[in-house]
């Protein structure tokens, strides 16, 4: 019998393609799942051993009742896997079953997200049915190069009178909106999210009053708003890995949106509690507090965050962002406020005692800078924008002396312009939280307010003036 007999080469034949087909079925096949078991569980961190899962995958902990709780690995230790619950914690017993269940933390977006509000783990609170969205994209992101990244060259209109002329913010810019509790952040953001001209608003609502989110979607996005916007809900109650989701995934849609080259608003309440909730996660799993009880990875993880916004690379959209700081007893060195400041485009102080004066929106505007207002605005507007600061921070400095009846008229002509300005200076930084101001009013507006009190003081000035006024304590003066 030869070796090229027919019949071995048949049978040669099908064995090669048996085995052909036995490697295509392998290939395909999934991999066993090695399950674990649950040995401890303090406060909401799990104990797992036996299973390996990656950091971010997640796992369900089934009890032998059937019921599941999904949770997600965090950290490790030798053979123990740390997890913490993305839902409701309920029943769980010692040695119920841990079954990793999927590697990554890729999330579903798409437009099919529009007009949806969702929670941190993308599942729907609105009562408009499941979604199904198309696109999958990891929920940490892409990174960007930053050579790649296209400048901040154009102003943004955010319909806010003293922010649009004294601290002009351009589009993809990231803001701070910095302020103890109650003085209007949440109002002043609803303000912006309707008046700035955005193709989409993503808004992210992370550890404050779940009361504020019907709220916010009912009375500031109203119906026409919502067909344009997602909102990701993690209110004060959720999970604190929920609300780390929750601005990871707002941030996701957010990315996906700019990236089909649309100009995103993204709007974050509250950053403070963003970083708190991962304050809760590294302190349950054991990693040490460092500055004012925050561990390190909260630092680490602020910049992760917030470098996700701004503008895309050469054809892709913009993501402009504003996140509220909350500035605990209104101490600016707070430092989460300190980390927020530094790596944010500019912050917008909002000051208690305007508050309690009535003065809305309480913007502090010696204390709020726009980085950017340099690149994006002319050298007049600047002029302008520096003259209103220089005069206004005057008449703070002296208001005591003022209000005191210590400082005599006439003593500085510039104090008297200052306090002739007041009135005015208020006027213009005070506006209803109903009506919006444009762009080139608010210039225009600021260049009346300036150019009128020069006219005024040069009639002053060419009044005769009383010498014999005397006054006791020495005013700062605008030298
Ligand atoms: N522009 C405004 N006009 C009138 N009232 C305002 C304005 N902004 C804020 N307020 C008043 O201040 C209150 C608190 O505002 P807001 O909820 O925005 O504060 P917050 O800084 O977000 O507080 P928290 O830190 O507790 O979330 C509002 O309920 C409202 O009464
Ligand atoms: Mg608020």
């Amino acid at each position: 019998m030869s070796v090229t007999d027919p019949l071995i080469e048949k049978a040669t034949g099908t064995w090669i393609e048996a085995l052909g087909r036995a490697a295509r079925l392998g290939k395909s096949a999934s991999s066993p799942v090695v399950e674990g078991v649950l040995t401890r569980m303090v406060g909401l961190t799990l104990e797992a051993v036996g299973c390996q899962a990656p950091i971010g995958a997640s796992c369900d902990i089934v009890n032998p009742g059937g019921q599941r709780v999904e949770a997600e690995v965090v950290g490790f230790s030798g053979d123990s896997l740390f997890l913490m619950p993305t839902n409701e914690v309920r029943g769980l017993i010692p040695n119920a079953r841990v079954i990793p269940t999927r590697q990554s933390s890729d999330i579903r977006v798409g437009p099919e997200l529009l007009g949806r509000v969702i929670d941190g783990g993308g599942r729907p609170l609105d009562a408009k049915g499941p979604i199904y969205a198309r696109h999958s994209t990891p929920l940490q992101g892409h990174e960007i190069n930053p050579l790649e990244r296209t400048p901040i060259r154009e102003v943004l209109d955010v319909g806010v009178r003293a922010i649009n002329a004294l601290a002009t913010i351009g589009r993809g810019q990231r803001m701070g909106l910095f302020a103890g509790s109650g003085v209007g952040k949440s109002v002043l953001l609803g303000m912006m999210t309707k008046f700035t001209e955005a193709d989409i608003v993503v808004v992210g609502l992370i550890g404050e009053r779940g009361r504020e989110v019907k709220e916010f979607v009912e009375e500031i996005l109203g119906e026409e708003g919502l067909k344009k916007s997602v909102v990701v809900a993690a209110p004060a109650d959720s999970s604190p890995l929920l609300r780390i989701h929750g601005a990871m995934q707002a941030t996701s849609i957010a990315e996906f949106f700019r990236d089909q080259g649309k100009h995103v608003l993204l709007l974050m309440d509250s950053l403070t509690r963003f970083a708190q909730a991962q304050r809760e996660i590294a302190l349950a799993i054991g990693e040490p507090p460092a500055t004012k009880g925050y561990p390190p990875s909260v630092f680490a993880r602020l910049p992760q965050l917030v470098e996700r916004a701004g503008n895309g690379s050469h054809n892709s959209g913009s993501i402009t962002a504003f996140y509220t700081v909350l500035v605990e007893g209104d101490d600016q060195a707070d430092p989460i406020a300190d980390s927020a400041r530094a790596i944010l485009d500019g912050h917008i102080v909002l000051s208690r005692q305007l508050a309690e004066s009535g003065q809305y929106p309480a913007i502090d505007i010696e204390s709020s800078i726009s980085r950017l207002a340099p690149q994006i605005t002319d050298p007049e507007h600047l002029k302008l924008t520096q003259q209103f600061k220089q005069i206004h921070s005057l008449y703070q400095q002296n208001r005591d002396l003022i209000n005191l009846g210590a400082y005599q008229l006439g003593s500085d002509p510039a104090i008297d312009r200052a306090i002739d300005m007041q009135p005015e200076m208020n006027r213009f930084l005070t506006q209803d939280m109903h009506q919006p101001v444009a762009f080139n009013d608010s210039y225009n507006q600021l260049m009346e307010t300036i150019l009128t009190s020069t006219e005024n003081t040069e009639q002053l000035s060419s009044m005769p003036t009383e010498t014999s006024e005397q006054f006791s304590t020495q005013a700062v003066t605008s030298q």
